[in-house]
C-alpha cells in the first residue's frame, strides 16, 4: 500500500469496542487523507459488525493485535509508519475488575506501557510522535454531593480498572516528561449511546426491560453519574487528538448528572411510550451494592470548552431517546451480544491468527 498518500497514520487501539467504533466511524469518513489502522484483540467487548460501513474504505485497516504483544505492537508502528496513537483499549468494566483484576493490569498497564515503548522507538526514528491516552474520571475516585473533577483533580481511584487506568496515566505523564514524547491525555465521564455492550448500566437496563426482566439497581441507587453521548466524545477525542497542548489533560463531560434510580425510570418510561405495556418500572430491583462503589461522578468541562471550543451538543433527553431507539431497532445486535453469536463473525475472519 502507499502509505506516502496518507498525511497522517493513525493507529487506534480498542476500534472495535464501544467508543473505538463510533470514533473510527465519525473520523475515517471525516478525515479520508489520514490512514487509521485499528489494532483491537477483539475480547468480548469488541464486535467488528459495528464497522462494517467502513471496512472496504482505503483508509481504514483492521489488525488483530493484543496490546499486551510487544514485538507484534513494534511491527505493526514500523510496518505502516505510524505517527500518531488515539489509545482506547482497555478491560473497561468495572464489575468485572472486581471479579478478576488480573486482565486489567496486563491491558491497562502493560498494554499502555508497550504502546508508549513502541511509541518512543518511533520518536527516535522519526522526531515526532503523538500519543493520546484515552482515559476515565473514575481516576479521581468519587466526589460529595457538591463539586466537579477537573484537570487539577487529585488521584484517588478506588477500583481495580480505575486504578489501572490511574496507573497507565501516571506512565503516559512521565514518558511526556521524561522522554519528550507528544501526549495529551483525557478524562472522560460516563459515555452512552449505540454499540455499547450490554453489561453497562443504559444498555442492560434497556435490555432487560425490553425482556420483562429485572432491572438490577445497586445499593440505594442514589448514586450519580454525568452522562456524555458518545458522538459528542468523540468530537472532543478529534478537537484534543488534533489541538490539545502538548503534554496536557483535558477533563470531558456532558453535565448531564443524574441518580441511577432516575435514569432507569426515564429508561423505563420511554419503553413504555415506544412499545406499550408495562409499566417497566415495576421491574426495578434494589440489589447488592458494589464493593467500593464511587458515589458520584461529575466533570467541569470549562477547560475544553474554554480553549478548544468543545461543547456538548446532544442533552441527556434527546440522546437517551436516540440510545433507547437505536437499541430497539438493533434487536438482533443486542440479542447477537447475549448470546456470543457475534463472535462467529471474527472466529471465521481470523482463525488463522
Ligand atoms: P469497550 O470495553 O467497549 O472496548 C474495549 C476495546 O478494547 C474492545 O474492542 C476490546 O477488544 C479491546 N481490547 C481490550 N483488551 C485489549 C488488548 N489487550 N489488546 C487489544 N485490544 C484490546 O470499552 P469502551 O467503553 O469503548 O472504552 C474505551 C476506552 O475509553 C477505555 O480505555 C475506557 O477506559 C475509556 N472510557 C470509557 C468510558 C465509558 O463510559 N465507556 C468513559 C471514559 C473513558
Ligand atoms: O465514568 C466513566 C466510566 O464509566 C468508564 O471509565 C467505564 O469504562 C464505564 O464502564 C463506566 O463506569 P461505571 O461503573 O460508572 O459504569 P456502569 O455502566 O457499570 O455503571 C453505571 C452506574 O450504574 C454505576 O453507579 C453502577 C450502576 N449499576 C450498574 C450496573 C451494570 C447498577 O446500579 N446496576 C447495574 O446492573
Amino acid at each position: 500500500m502507499d502509505l506516502d498518500r496518507y498525511t497522517r497514520r493513525i493507529v487506534v487501539t480498542g476500534g472495535a469496542g464501544f467508543i473505538g467504533s463510533n470514533l473510527l466511524l465519525y473520523l475515517v469518513a471525516k478525515c479520508p487523507d489520514y490512514l487509521f489502522i485499528n489494532v483491537d484483540c477483539l475480547t468480548y467487548a469488541a464486535n467488528l459488525g459495528n464497522l462494517a460501513s467502513i471496512e472496504n474504505l482505503p483508509n481504514y485497516r483492521f489488525e488483530r493485535i493484543d496490546i499486551r504483544d510487544y514485538p507484534r505492537i513494534q511491527d505493526c508502528f514500523e510496518r505502516y509508519r505510524v505517527d500518531s496513537l488515539i489509545h482506547l483499549a482497555a478491560e473497561s468494566h468495572v464489575d468485572r475488575s472486581i471479579i478478576g483484576p488480573a486482565p486489567f493490569i496486563d491491558t491497562n498497564i502493560v498494554g499502555t506501557f508497550n504502546l508508549l515503548e513502541a511509541a518512543r522507538r518511533r520518536l527516535g526514528q522519526t522526531g515526532s510522535f503523538r500519543f493520546h491516552h484515552v482515559s476515565t474520571d473514575e481516576v479521581f475516585g468519587s466526589l460529595g454531593p457538591e463539586g466537579y473533577f477537573s484537570e487539577q483533580s487529585a488521584y484517588g481511584p478506588n477500583s481495580p480498572y480505575s486504578a489501572s487506568k490511574a496507573a497507565a496515566d501516571h506512565l503516559v505523564r512521565a514518558y511526556h516528561r521524561t522522554y519528550g514524547l507528544d501526549t495529551v491525555t483525557t478524562n472522560c465521564s460516563n459515555n452512552y449511546g449505540p454499540f455499547q455492550f450490554p453489561e453497562k448500566l443504559i444498555p442492560l437496563m434497556i435490555r432487560n426491560a425490553g425482556a420483562g426482566q429485572p432491572l438490577p439497581v445497586y445499593g440505594d441507587g442514589e448514586h450519580v453519574r454525568d452522562w456524555l453521548y458518545v458522538v459528542d466524545h468523540c468530537e472532543a477525542l478529534d478537537l484534543v487528538f488534533h489541538r490539545g497542548e502538548t503534554g496536557q489533560t483535558y477533563t470531558i463531560g456532558g453535565q448531564c448528572e443524574i441518580r441511577n434510580i432516575d435514569m432507569v425510570r426515564r429508561i423505563c418510561r420511554i419503553l413504555d411510550e415506544k412499545l406499550g405495556g408495562g409499566p417497566r418500572e415495576d421491574l426495578i430491583t434494589l440489589v447488592k451494592d458494589r464493593p467500593g462503589h464511587d458515589r458520584r461522578y461529575a466533570i467541569d468541562p470549562s477547560r475544553v470548552q474554554r480553549e478548544l471550543g468543545w461543547t456538548a451538543r446532544v442533552g441527556l433527553d434527546e440522546g437517551l431517546r436516540r440510545t433507547v431507539q437505536w437499541y430497539v431497532d438493533n434487536a438482533d445486535w443486542l440479542q447477537r451480544c447475549v448470546s456470543g453469536e457475534y463472535r462467529k463473525y471474527y472466529d471465521m475472519m481470523y482463525s488463522d491468527r
